[in-house]
């Protein structure tokens, strides 16, 4: 559930037309409500109730500050996979013992600003990162709080294992965690660390995940791990269960939050820990639209192609993984919708967000929005065709602000330099 809804024949965000804003930001804009942020946190984490846990939003879900920071008012925490997002959540003021940094290859650059925040905990992800990291900690004279990233081999997708290929981590030919049994060596190696120190588990199977089998299968793997680390002498305090709930962005029906802790209480329930998650897309992706407006229509032999001003380097997940975003008129229509093709201005034929969709007759200047599209949507926008990135507003209630405005042209460009050779020649005229 969102709370973008028509009201009086439009689109609104909450209590905001979507129109009024594109008319003060212009178009294309990424749009997120407040009150849906905040419902989505609140259904999780009611749904896990008075178990010990704590939610780590994965800010690279979303990475805008505003949106970390309205997470993070909430309870959550951060999981971080870089030092970029790790001075992200810092500056929306994330408590250090509230952030996770994840990722298989983390620098020891990286791990030395993480050791300088004093985060709640490091998950590793090869034994050779693991080598880096207590190097650095004794360097530095402290102790890294560690979980060890085991990969369960287990099929994420078992329905779609191809057209979902990319976003599962949790399989044996995947870059991700080290595999059991073999990780039960690295902890063997750990205990004998003096830079780190262990205190959980950690795992996370792949993104985008509609059945609760997967989960279930790796959380019973899970426990095991648990119970054979703890006969094997480990104090293993904390379990990570990492993220990964799908969402409806057309017709897929994930377990609700609800069946989701059930799988999770099911299998790790008495194993007395700390439990934490990593979710990004079920706390974003349905509070974010991303509005365009029609630039132009034409009619190729019969096929209506719907030209918009938003294009791949804004929103890349149709052209990335050929994922299928709801695109709904602003101003309801009463006209009998037509399948259209709708693209963006890119010059490469993967610059297409939907095909054949449904829409109602438009005009030039009408506005559309991209449903769901609040998860990976801005955190993986590009300058692609050097186009400016687009502004982000975050709506709360009646009140909307924007929490990034437009890039410029001059910021833009600002970045680059000549090298010495061709700064001095005249010019190419
Ligand atoms: N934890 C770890 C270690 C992750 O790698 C990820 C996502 C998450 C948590 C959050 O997963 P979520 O709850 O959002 O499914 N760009 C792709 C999704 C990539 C997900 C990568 N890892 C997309 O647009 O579909």
């Amino acid at each position: 559930m969102d709370h973008f809804n028509y009201r009086g024949g439009e689109l609104l965000a909450e209590d905001v037309p979507l129109a009024r804003i594109a008319q003060q930001v212009g178009t294309p804009f990424y749009c997120y409500s407040t009150a849906t942020l905040r419902r989505h946190y609140r259904v999780l984490s009611e749904a896990l109730g008075k178990t010990n846990h704590r939610i780590y939003y994965a800010v690279k879900a979303n990475s805008n500050i505003a949106v970390i920071r309205t997470l993070g008012e909430m309870g959550a925490g951060a999981d971080v996979v870089s030092e970029g997002e790790l001075r992200r959540a810092q500056a929306a003021g994330i408590p250090s013992d509230r952030i996770v940094f994840e990722g298989p290859g983390k620098t020891r650059a990286e791990l030395a600003y993480a050791l300088s925040a004093d985060i709640h905990q490091f998950n590793i992800e090869s034994d050779a990162e693991l080598l880096a990291l207590d190097d650095v900690a004794r360097g530095w004279g402290v102790v890294a709080p560690i979980a060890v990233r085991v990969n369960p081999n287990v099929e994420a997708h078992p329905d779609d294992p191809h057209e979902l290929d990319g976003i599962a981590t949790g399989r044996k030919r995947d870059k991700f965690g080290i595999l059991w049994p073999a990780a039960r060596a690295t902890y063997r190696a750990a205990a004998g660390m003096s830079g780190v120190k262990v205190v959980g588990v950690a795992m996370h199977i792949g993104s985008q995940i509609t059945d609760t089998k997967p989960f279930s299968q790796a959380f019973a793997k899970l426990r095991e791990i648990v119970e054979t680390l703890r006969a094997d002498g480990h104090d293993i305090q904390r379990v990570d269960l990492g993220g990964g709930l799908g969402v409806p962005y057309t017709n897929e029906t994930p377990p609700s939050p609800a069946d989701y802790a059930r799988a999770v209480l099911r299998e790790t329930g008495k194993l007395d820990c700390e439990l934490a998650f990593q979710p990004g897309r079920m706390l974003v992706a349905n509070a974010g639209v991303l509005v365009t407006r029609v630039t132009y229509e034409k009619d190729a032999e019969g096929i209506r192609i719907v030209m918009v001003d938003a294009a791949m380097n804004d929103l890349v997940r149709p052209a990335m993984y050929k994922a299928v975003h709801t695109i709904v008129p602003v101003r309801a229509d009463s006209g009998k919708p037509r399948p259209a093709d709708v693209v963006g201005p890119i010059c490469e034929s993967s610059d297409r967000f939907a095909k054949d969709w449904p829409l109602p007759p438009l005009s030039p200047g009408d506005l559309l929005a991209m449903r769901t599209a609040g998860a990976y949507g801005a955190s993986m926008a590009s300058n692609y065709n050097t186009r400016l990135l687009v502004p982000e507003v975050l709506v709360n209630g009646s009140e909307f602000a924007v929490i990034r405005p437009r890039q410029t042209y001059e910021s833009l460009l600002a970045g680059e330099a000549l090298p010495p050779w061709l700064a001095k020649t005249p010019g190419v005229g």
